[in-house]
């Protein structure tokens, strides 16, 4: 079964998750006058034979890993764009898990100022969020994310047959983001991830679609009613600042995006209940047995001990200033009321921030 969202954005775009409908995107993309691939040498050797061998698309293989969101390979993907030939006319096809989504797509919004591309989404984090919303970007020495534009897809290919080869840390790092986006989403997404726990964890694949459509249909939702991150979308940034600093002081690749984004989670928890934000006190808790449940850490320390890694708190603090959403050096959370009840902006006095990350 192949279910569709649609993105409501200016220009909208279909959101297609099912099995198998990675052969239907050389068809897709059939009314532009080229196109060309962005993947990674992971995938490149599972999905080359779906899509780029059959079709005979030109083809730029990257090195796996955070590593490759970066300026230099940014500037490689813009020359191979040139000398594929591609022209106005023609559509970046993007797979891969969000490295080559943010890398890819930012390179589509950059050449000729702007073509179309495609995205196929082979990673659980990828397919339920990172494709979705058109945030495209590359990280600078300085941070994450730091270099980058709004460029919509022109459409998405999520291949939920292709997320069984996925490494089991690389799964766990979609769990966080699903835990986001439930908190986002509300008690009913909540309680559907809850129940949809055990067979996450086993990777059983019972209900999996279900919830990759949810958490897309809830991003969409967010996305559609402020597309250049102005005011509402912010939430979909819950645990972000400090899961940001976390991958800055681990180094960038060390530690999966949404494992460390599941402990900022629980960080951003911690900071409502002190600022006295939380109405619902029982949600700290309840997100940290889900985390553990799904394999995740639902803390620093859990963290710390699951990696091994310092992650000292002087280091956290000084990395959070440097966040995209801080004004004035003062780092700028969105914290939590309850489920589907968010809070955007707010400015975390330092001392209190400090002892939250000691
Ligand atoms: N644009 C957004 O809105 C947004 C949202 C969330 C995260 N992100 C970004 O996404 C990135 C993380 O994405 P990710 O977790 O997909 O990481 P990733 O792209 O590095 O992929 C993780 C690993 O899984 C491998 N892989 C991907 N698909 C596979 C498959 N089907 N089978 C086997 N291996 C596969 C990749 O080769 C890679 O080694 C971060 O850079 C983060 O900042 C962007």
């Amino acid at each position: 079964m192949t279910t569709s969202i649609l993105v409501a954005t200016e220009p909208a775009y279909e959101v297609r998750i099912g099995r198998g409908i990675l052969d239907d995107v050389a068809a897709a993309v059939a009314n532009h006058t080229t196109a060309a691939v962005i993947t990674d040498t992971r995938v490149a050797e599972l999905y080359r034979s779906a899509l780029v061998d059959t079709d005979g698309f030109a083809t730029c293989v990257l090195p796996p890993g955070e590593e490759t969101k970066s300026l230099a390979y940014l500037e490689r993907v813009l020359s191979f764009l040139a000398c594929a030939g591609l022209d106005r006319g023609g559509c970046v096809i993007t797979l891969g898990g969000g490295v080559i989504g943010d890398l890819g797509g930012l390179a589509a919004a950059l050449y000729m100022r702007g073509i179309a591309f495609h995205s196929c989404p082979t990673s659980l984090l990828a397919q339920l969020d990172a494709s979705v919303g058109g945030k495209t970007a590359v990280n600078l020495p300085e941070g994450k994310n730091l270099a980058g534009a709004f460029h919509q897809p022109t459409a998405v290919s999520a291949d939920t047959a292709v997320l069984a080869t996925l490494e089991d840390e690389e799964w766990r790092s979609g769990l966080g983001e699903m835990l986001k986006t439930a908190l986002v989403g509300g008690e009913r997404a909540l309680a559907a991830l809850e129940e949809g726990a055990p067979a996450l964890r086993e990777r059983s694949g019972e209900g999996l679609e279900e919830l990759i459509s949810s958490c897309v249909a809830i991003k969409a939702r967010v996305v559609a009613d402020d597309p250049g991150e102005l005011a509402g979308r912010q939430v979909l940034n819950l645990g972000h600042s400090f899961g940001h600093a976390i991958e800055r002081v681990a180094g960038f690749g060390s530690i999966p995006h949404g494992i460390a984004v599941a402990a900022g989670i629980g960080l951003a928890l911690e900071c409502s209940r002190r600022t006295g934000l939380l109405s619902d006190s029982t949600l700290p808790e309840r997100a940290a047995r889900l985390a553990g449940e799904l394999g995740l850490p639902g803390d620093l320390e859990a963290l710390r001990a699951r990696t091994g890694l310092p992650l000292a708190s002087s280091e956290l603090a000084e990395s959070m200033l440097l966040d995209k959403k801080g004004r004035r050096g003062v780092p700028r959370l969105v914290l939590v009321r309850g489920p589907g009840e968010l809070v955007c902006g707010v400015e975390m006095n330092p001392s209190l921030l400090a002892e939250v990350l000691a």
